[in-house]
């Protein structure tokens, strides 16, 4: 049993990247937390560092409230499965998961039902005798992960372990790991760059990017409330649509969305209208995710969108229309190699005071000044890029319409997203 707690760890390799920079992370006993992010950000590092593999250029590492950063790798009580794990060919399955117990002197017969257990709880108690070169791919995952953890471990640490199956089998496998770790009530610490995986077995996770800590939270809550541009666009199948909107303020009556072409309007009494309009006259990122679109008849009043379909794609149960809206997207370049971040660029905001000429009409709302002079994510072409909206709405499956066929689209107000020009949310408060 164990808990983890990093603290201000940052990791800088001798050529001067930032691998990990100030993370803060603390892992509960027995929960399974994912790290969630695109390659390159810095995942295997912080898993390394906690193993004791490398070392933090600066920060601190706390085990069941111990520092450990001076303990060697085999007495932190850690267990760690790689994507590329590698089995000793000329052992059976039996003797493969068997060796760690027999490295640290384990009597045979104790030995070997400690193995039964566990191969038994894998799905693997049949092909014990086997070798690792008669077995599947993911007959020799269960194996690795049977070895791994045999020692019950404290703390288990995966790095992409699923990352070579195929589908199929990799959703089998994350069902059992889940299980299987919440049974023997393992602390446990999984990498992953797959959303999807993450959303599904993690109890909390932690999303990276560029060895920046971005989010932490229940998948519920990153889903719901992601806290920065970057995880609304990670989260979630199909994407969530990003729309660049400027705002425009009625003072009591509503507030402007301007898309472009089409508006919608946040009614005065929105508990978030107050923190958007502070950026009147601005432009911000409405984030819209598809089942906050419903189609509905043409002429239907209320918050609606009108849009003409560029594509669909059909996916069995439902299909997906990509609609032009008339509004400009904005794309998330999360691909690109960690670089850390340069010093803040002043001059990328406008000042409040301009915002407060252009209100339509004066009032007594108080609007408080923003921070300014960070590099804003509308006009910097290395973090994002603008496009054509393709605005992702879900359909019955196979529906009558085709490329080409308008359609209005009414927008569950409640539900939109609001991210500043520095990609952070616009929100009343944190959760
Ligand atoms: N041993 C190393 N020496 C120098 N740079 C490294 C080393 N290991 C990883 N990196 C760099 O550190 C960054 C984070 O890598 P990593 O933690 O492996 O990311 P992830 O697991 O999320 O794909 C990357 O830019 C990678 O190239
Ligand atoms: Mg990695």
């Amino acid at each position: 049993m164990s808990t983890v707690a990093l603290k201000n760890v940052t990791k800088i390799w001798p050529d001067g990247t930032y691998a990990v920079d100030n993370l803060d992370l603390e892992v509960n006993d027995g929960e399974f937390m994912v790290l969630l992010g695109p390659s390159g950000c810095g995942k295997s590092t912080v898993l390394r560092m906690i193993a004791g593999l490398e070392d933090p250029t600066e920060g601190d590492l706390l085990l069941n409230g111990e520092p450990v950063l001076d303990l060697p790798p085999r007495e932190r009580s850690i267990a760690m499965v790689f994507q590329d794990f590698a089995l000793y060919p000329h052992m059976t399955v039996g003797e493969n998961i068997g060796f760690p117990l027999k490295l640290s002197g384990v009597e045979p017969s104790p030995r070997q039902e400690r193995v039964d257990a566990i191969a038994g709880a894998l799905g693997i108690g049949e092909v014990l005798g086997r070798r690792p070169s008669q077995l599947s791919g993911g007959q020799r995952q269960r194996v690795a992960m049977g070895r791994a953890i045999v020692r019950r471990p404290g703390l288990f640490l995966m790095d992409e372990p699923l990352s070579n199956l195929d589908s199929g089998l990799r959703a089998e496998l994350r069902a059992e790991i889940s299980s299987m770790t919440r049974e023997l009530g393992v602390t446990t610490m999984y990498v992953t760059h797959d959303q999807a995986e993450a959303l599904t077995m993690a109890d909390r996770v932690a999303i990276m990017r560029k060895g920046v800590l971005q989010d932490v939270g229940t998948p519920t809550e990153v889903y719901r409330r992601p806290a920065t541009l970057y995880v609304a666009a990670f989260l979630g199948s199909p994407r969530m649509n990003l729309l660049e909107a400027s705002v425009y303020v009625h003072l009591d009556q509503y507030i402007v969305l301007n898309f472009g072409d089409q508006n919608l309007y946040m009614p005065w009494n929105d508990p978030r209208s107050r923190a958007v309009m502070r950026y009147h006259g601005e432009r911000i990122v409405v984030g819209i995710r598809a089942e906050a679109l419903t189609p509905v008849a043409p002429d239907t009043q209320g918050h609606v969108l009108q849009g003409r379909i560029r594509y669909l794609e059909h996916h069995g149960h439902e299909s997906l229309a990509f609609l032009d809206v008339g509004a400009t997207a904005i794309v998330v370049d999360e691909m690109s190699n960690p670089v850390h971040t340069q010093p803040p660029v002043e001059g990328a905001l406008k000042r409040i005071g301009g915002a407060l000429q252009r209100l339509t009409r004066p009032g007594p709302v108080e609007i408080d000044p923003r921070p300014t002079g960070r590099v804003s994510v509308l006009n910097d072409p290395g973090r994002h890029h603008r496009k054509p909206a393709e605005l992702s709405v879900r359909l019955a499956p196979y529906p009558a319409v085709g490329p080409g066929h308008p359609l209005a689209i009414s927008v569950r107000m409640e539900a939109l997203h609001f991210f500043d020009e520095r990609g952070d949310r616009i929100d009343v408060g944190w959760r």
